[in-house]
């Protein structure tokens, strides 16, 4: 991770981070601003879903964390709308979908260009949207792994930045072969974020 410490003009980058689950890609991000392997502090989460993981987490790691409940939206573009606000609200540079289920639309992507970021537990372009765990091991791949890239308009398809190889096992199940993907994923999402940010940086 040293490799791709960011070293942007001595400021640290203000991270949102929205989630949907258990977070453990959010607690991988605080973590890895803690020990500065990433210049950088996550500022804000934000969780669709109330009591989740993700939201435990951020009380006990002390991180700011809004809920913006879906139900309570009247449509996608409201949702991206209450997100940017929140975002914006708090200065944020760069913002990482980790683990985030709900598909995003152009009002959020338009409000952080090239600043938004998606982690997805398959290789792409290889099995995108729901479960890319069960799908790999529904096809019998034998190689998988996960994917940290740009969000576009198009599900899962955006720039690649970073990806992680996880051979699957025969006695693998989708327990199994999710906890090893994880693994890779609480790696390579702080290493993206890292690269993106450097990228923005030498673009001035
Ligand atoms: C992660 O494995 C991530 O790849 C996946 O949700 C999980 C969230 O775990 N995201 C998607 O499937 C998006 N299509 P976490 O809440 O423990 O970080």
């Amino acid at each position: 991770m040293e490799s791709s410490r960011l070293v942007a003009a001595g400021k640290r980058l203000r991270l949102g981070v929205m989630a949907s689950g258990a977070g453990s890609n959010f607690e991988a991000l605080v973590a890895a601003c803690q020990a500065d392997a990433l210049a950088a502090n996550v500022v804000q989460l934000v969780v669709n879903n109330p009591g989740c993981g993700a939201a435990q987490r951020a009380q006990r790691l002390g991180i700011p964390c809004q809920l913006i409940d879906h139900r309570l939206q009247p449509s996608r573009e409201a949702l991206d709308a209450a997100l940017v606000d929140c975002l914006q609200e708090q200065g944020v540079d760069l913002v990482v979908m980790a683990g985030w289920m709900r598909i995003v639309t152009p009002v959020l992507i338009a409000a952080f260009p090239s600043r938004l970021l998606n982690i997805h537990p398959s290789l792409l372009p290889s099995f995108k949207g729901l479960d890319g765990v069960g799908q790999a091991l529904a096809a019998g791949v034998t190689l998988t792994g996960c994917t940290a890239h740009l969000v576009n308009e198009a599900v899962d398809s955006g720039e690649i930045l970073i990806q992680a190889a996880v051979p699957v096992r025969v006695d693998d199940d989708h327990a199994r072969l999710r906890a090893r993907i994880q693994q890779q994923e609480h790696q390579i999402l702080p290493a993206a974020v890292a690269l993106l940010a450097q990228r923005l940086v030498d673009q001035g």
